[in-house]
């Protein structure tokens, strides 16, 4: 049977859990070689262990494909290269990255210790620039020889990062800086043969499940569409780490449940010019009269 990935090497990382696990066994059931990356941590970032990568592993054998575990913390130089140098050493090629590891330590703003801002802004948004740096510089080596690849990268954002989220400032911050490096790395890595996109998903994980438990929960019958099993996003995230997605990049895609919608960014909306500068009264009138004729932002999640 011939898949959408065949012949392609694809890492993904925080594949032990979650949304990762469902991305790493759907590309090796569209043919792809997967490096399997987790490094096994608590929800809130705490402790490691090999287990959940090397189980992700076992499946993805057990079904017939080829999958090697890379243990490393992605937010570390040596995680990130060791990465990239896991796929090219067991594969011989890298084809594919899926950003996607990382963990919350939710708080209001007025109680956030500098230690969980760094943490969560770290294992995100660190974790997704470090593994995009080594695999675009093995890229550009390719392109450089003559070998253009066909790269995809694909970022995980969320709609913390589009629209913002009660309590999450560290996470909402994070993943708002994911889509601005995903718009960069597009338009600097295209000429390589690099395509870049972002998605923001929704699904039931251990990272939900706290919050969303009733919303999220499985259906009781087993035979219907449980919409929120994170293996329903993996489809637009295979497509878009696929050969097939040529010519989309620096895009973000919403997909949650059975529903893929792509979101449009920041643009300007009405504006006035004097000229000249403004007076701070006059700057202030003007704000309020285009303010009436501007789209109001969308709600905050969890806003009063
Ligand atoms: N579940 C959702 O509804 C949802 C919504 C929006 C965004 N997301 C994002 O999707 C991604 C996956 O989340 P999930 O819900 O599957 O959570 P999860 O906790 O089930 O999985 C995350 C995995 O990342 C691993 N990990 C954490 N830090 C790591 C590090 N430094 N190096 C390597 N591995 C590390 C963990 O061990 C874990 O297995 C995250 O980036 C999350 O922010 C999820």
């Amino acid at each position: 049977m011939s898949g959408l990935c065949d012949g392609r090497v694809t890492v993904v990382t925080g594949a032990g859990r979650g949304l990762g696990r469902a991305h790493a066994l759907a590309f090796a059931a569209e043919g792809a070689k997967v490096v399997v990356n987790d490094l096994g941590v608590a929800p809130d970032g705490a402790g490691a262990s090999a287990g959940p990568a090397q189980q992700v592993v076992e499946e993805i054998r057990a079904a017939g494909g080829e999958a090697v575990a890379h243990g490393g913390d992605i937010a570390t130089t040596d995680g990130a290269a060791s990465l990239v140098a896991t796929a090219l050493d067991t594969y011989g090629r890298l084809d594919t990255l899926v950003n996607n590891a990382g963990f919350l330590r939710d708080r209001m703003l007025v109680n956030l210790g500098e230690d969980e801002w760094d943490a969560v802004i770290r294992v995100h948004l660190k974790g997704h620039f470090l593994p995009l740096r080594h695999a675009a510089a093995h890229w550009r080596a390719e392109a450089k020889a003559g070998r253009t690849p066909v790269a995809r990268v694909v970022n995980t954002s969320s709609g913390a990062g589009l629209l913002g989220s009660v309590g999450q400032g560290n996470y909402s911050a994070a993943k708002a800086g994911i889509l601005g490096l995903t718009s960069v790395a597009a338009a600097e890595l295209g000429r390589y043969g690099v395509q870049v996109n972002a998605i923001a998903p929704a699904a039931r994980t251990r990272m939900t499940e706290a919050t969303f438990a009733g919303d999220m929960a499985a259906p009781d019958d087993p035979a219907a569409f449980d919409a929120m099993a994170p293996a329903n996003v993996s489809p637009l995230v295979v497509w878009l780490g696929s050969a097939a997605c040529a010519g989309v990049t620096g895009r973000v895609f919403e997909a949650e449940a059975g529903r893929i919608t792509v979101m449009e960014g920041w643009r300007p909306g009405p504006a006035a010019d004097k000229g000249a500068r403004w007076t701070p009264a006059e700057a202030g009138e003007t704000a309020r009269k285009l303010l009436a004729g501007a789209e109001p932002p969308q709600p905050v999640y969890g806003a009063p």
